[in-house]
């Protein structure tokens, strides 16, 4: 009987480990991993953007090309790195954009930052609540914040070429190595999203 009772508690306690009743974080991990390819996407997309506003005779476009090119880089290591925590592989995938006119590329950056901005990342956020991935939370939280500040900044690019003033915009961006943040000009003491120390921003210009 003594045994018998032993036996019925360490099985509930295997069902417990074995998540028979613990929820689930599959909507977590494949927004991880969706958010992996688009950032990954973005990033390689932006470096090529950025070749052609150099090649076009934009060279201050180029440079927010590269500088988001590089928050969405530092987007995509985090989420990875996330999924690593979490114990899980990354399937194989190979980035698929198009290079237009640069007048096109931006238009298309304000898209697809829009869309993560509106859309992607608030959905991926409240889902990383329900789930109680807090590290999911703090990354796509990083990306959120991050993508709406290049979303004006490709706004304010679109403005300036359609004006004929591209020479206006700025001529220095720093990048924030924790979050992604970007600033263009001086960034300050510390990050405005994440609290890292100026020191360990990278600066394009
Ligand atoms: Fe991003
Ligand atoms: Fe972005």
């Amino acid at each position: 009987m003594k045994v018998k009772s032993i036996f019925l508690i360490v099985s509930f306690l295997i069902a417990i480990s074995n998540n028979s009743f613990s929820k689930s974080i599959d909507n977590t991990v494949k927004n991880i991993k969706n958010a992996i390819i688009g950032e990954t996407t973005a990033s390689a997309k932006y470096a090529a953007y950025a070749k052609k506003a150099k090649e076009e005779g934009f060279p201050k476009i180029a440079l927010l090309f590269e500088a988001a090119s590089k928050a969405e880089s530092i987007h995509a290591n985090n989420h990875r790195a996330v999924l690593e925590e979490l114990g899980i592989k990354m399937d194989s995938f190979k980035p698929e954009f198009t290079v237009k006119t640069t007048k096109e590329n931006l238009e298309d950056a304000i898209k697809g930052e829009t869309y993560e901005v509106t859309t992607m990342y608030p959905n991926f956020i409240k889902e990383a609540q329900n789930d109680s991935v807090s590290l999911a939370l703090i990354s796509f939280n990083y990306a959120y914040q991050t993508e709406k500040k290049h979303q004006a900044l490709y706004k304010k690019a679109l403005e300036q070429l359609i004006a004929g003033k591209e020479n206006t915009l700025p001529t220095k961006y720093m990048v924030c190595t924790t979050c992604g943040n970007t600033y263009d000009g001086e960034a300050p003491a510390r990050c405005g999203i994440s609290m890292t120390p100026r020191e360990r921003f990278i600066t394009i210009q």
